[in-house]
């Protein structure tokens, strides 16, 4: 009874137009311009490129569909979906928990790195870029990694914005300004791919990206890969079932579902290839680390006139695409004290942030901790999720499923995702990951 009366009070999505961008505002952030990048630059480019596409189309993209269409069966946070979905079953509710934890880590070491965005955009306003050369640009990027204190400062201030935001809710202001900022930042993003196209390393940074060499392939680049794909979709850890959740019955999934995960990937490569013309062309490293986007963008910056409202444009909009993407994993683990535990939004949140910001404390410090947290999260908190969310989606909603507008779209659409989704994936995302736990061997 209880379950019947919250459906009915929680709020729906003012448009389809309104859950896309939102849940793409989900998707798109640091793991487009940061991670993918310098993931991409550590695995050898191309081949890795290719698993990542593939792991998106076979994998994440069916997984996707899985999770929107949970949250929308249940409109319930993901606890609660799991819950009422499996009728109380506490295996199930097992995986929305442990989307409650990877929120918890995600969210610790994903404040730093918007902690370096805000810092960048700070710098580009008070000593701007202009006219240094790529090795003082690097430089400057090991001053901040060397200096624990000023990140953790800054990795405040974010955590604070993502707690005042998660408060307020999600819906009024954010909405709005998404609505301006992200088309802003796909724009400046392709104005980064036009200058790119004009310097030398242009043609050789689209090789790297887009050659693959299989030497360079193994079990941990294939399953950072596939971790990478749940990363960058939100998917895994119940963000997209509860944004799933705010959908009307009678809404369409199978179109959010590809245009979230178009503009995802198409957003990951344009910043990629933006950066990797860049490090071709005045020979930096591809395989620098997480430093990559910090060390290669700014080079631009430097050197073209208007650099710095460019570069003040550039790390403002993408700290407004790592908040986009922080409220939906603080929103996640709120939504399950306040709707599983009862707990008051208002206290809730501040406290839940306040731990997140501590527990992201060592990652300022120590790389290697840093380092633990994103693996452990991506390469298998997510991929253990998003193999449970796949069965679960694949062989117990039988129901909902005969509900989802396939019709619409051609009866192939259904039998690919019901196979897909049963077989495919889930069969995927387990030989990649007992193979990389050294379990099995097949690579
Ligand atoms: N997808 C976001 C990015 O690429 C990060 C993110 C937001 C996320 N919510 C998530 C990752 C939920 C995993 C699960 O920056």
């Amino acid at each position: 009874m209880s379950d019947k009366i919250s459906a009915v009070k929680r709020g729906v999505w003012g448009s389809k137009f309104a859950f896309v961008l939102a849940a793409a505002g989900s998707a798109v952030g640091l793991g487009n311009i940061w991670k993918f990048p310098y993931i991409t630059g550590v695995n050898g480019g191309g081949a890795f490129v290719l698993v990542y596409l593939l792991s998106v189309v076979l994998v994440g993209l069916p997984i996707l569909m899985a999770e929107i269409l949970l949250g929308k069966s249940a409109h319930r946070d993901p606890v609660g979906t799991f819950k009422v979905l499996s009728n109380g079953s506490k295996g199930w509710m097992l995986v929305g928990w442990l989307g409650v934890i990877a929120g918890f880590v995600i969210l610790s070491f994903y404040s730093v790195v918007a902690g370096w965005a805000m810092n960048y955009l700070f710098k580009s306003i008070i000593h701007p870029f202009t006219g240094l050369d790529p090795k003082s640009v690097s430089e400057m990027f090991s001053h901040l990694a060397a200096d624990p204190k000023t990140e953790i400062i800054w990795h405040f201030v974010f955590m604070f914005l993502t707690v005042i935001i998660v408060i307020g809710g999600v819906k009024s202001g954010l909405e709005k300004w998404s609505k301006i900022l992200m088309p802003l930042l796909f724009l400046i993003l392709l104005f980064m791919v036009g200058y790119g196209m004009t310097t030398t390393g242009f043609s050789k940074g689209l090789e790297f990206l887009f050659k693959p060499d299989f030497s360079k392939l193994t079990p941990k680049s294939i399953l950072e890969a596939l971790g990478h794909a749940f990363f960058t979709l939100s998917l895994g850890m119940g963000a997209m079932i509860t944004y799933g959740s705010y959908l009307k019955n009678e809404d369409d999934i199978v179109g959010p579902a590809i245009w979230i995960a178009v503009l995802d990937t198409v957003i990951a490569l344009l910043a990629g290839i933006a950066i990797f013309s860049i490090v071709f062309s005045f020979n930096l490293k591809p395989g620098a680390g997480p430093g990559l986007v910090f060390q290669t963008l700014p080079v631009i910056f430097a050197k073209i006139k208007f650099g710095m409202v460019l570069s003040s444009l550039f790390f403002l909009l993408l700290t407004f695409a790592a908040l986009t993407s922080a409220i939906s994993l603080l929103e996640v683990v709120v939504a399950y004290f306040v709707d599983e535990m009862n707990v008051n939004r208002k206290i809730a949140t501040p406290v839940i942030g306040l731990i997140i910001f501590f527990l992201g404390v060592p990652s300022a410090i120590w790389d290697n901790f840093f380092g633990a947290m994103d693996s452990l999260s991506t390469n298998f908190l997510l991929p253990t999720g998003g193999f449970f969310i796949a069965i679960f989606a694949g062989y117990r909603l039988k129901e909902e499923i005969k509900k989802i507008n396939f019709s619409k779209y051609g009866n192939w659409l259904y039998i690919g995702w019901n196979f897909t989704i049963r077989y495919l994936s889930p069969i995927l995302v387990l030989i990649i990951l007992l193979n990389s736990l050294g379990i099995i061997k097949v690579i």
